[in-house]
């Protein structure tokens, strides 16, 4: 960590990239008051939460293409890990991640079965809905973040 503070630049990088993310911080949260906090968190996030990350980012993708007329037809993500993947100390799989979290990964695949008869930006938007889903109880933070992806 020390390294990364004697670069001021990277460490503002790395804030900015949390306060986008992580699950206590809304996207407006000034940065002051956790500084420190933060960029440790970055630096070292959960591997569940990295996993989130990568959801994100495949998800990104995924409606860039949808929105440009392409039909994907693979799910390269090994969504099994939301069933294994650590978690950031003091979070669990509650009650409501466990109501949430098949239909979710059911969602996910379904948007690359090219045989569905469902439209394709129908079957994107249920997926990232079921994300909201989960989050409204298990972490609220990246919520305004996740919104974006949906396909209006
Ligand atoms: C079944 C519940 C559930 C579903 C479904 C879910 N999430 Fe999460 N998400 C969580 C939890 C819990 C965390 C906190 C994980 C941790 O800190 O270890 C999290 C964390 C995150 C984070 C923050 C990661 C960080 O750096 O702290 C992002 C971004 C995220 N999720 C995006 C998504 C996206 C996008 C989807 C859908 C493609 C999704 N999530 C689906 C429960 C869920």
């Amino acid at each position: 960590m020390e390294f990364y503070l004697k670069n001021k630049h990277y460490a503002l990088i790395f804030l900015s990239f949390s306060i986008f993310y992580n699950c206590k911080n809304e996207e407006k949260t000034p940065i002051e008051p956790t500084q420190e906090k933060v960029v440790y968190e970055m630096y070292q996030p959960s591997e569940m939460a990295g996993f989130m990350n990568a959801m994100y980012v495949y998800n990104q993708q995924l409606k860039a293409q949808i929105v440009a007329g392409e039909t994907p037809n693979s799910m390269p993500l090994d969504l099994l890990k939301l069933h294994s993947a650590e978690m950031t100390n003091g979070k669990s799989r509650t009650k409501n991640w466990q109501s949430f979290v098949n239909v979710f990964i059911e969602s996910q695949e379904a948007i690359a079965d090219t045989l569905s008869n469902t439209d394709l930006k129908e079957r994107f938007n249920t997926a990232i809905t079921n994300c909201l889903n989960c989050h409204k109880t298990e972490c609220t933070g990246p919520i305004p973040k996740i919104k974006k992806l949906l396909i209006q």
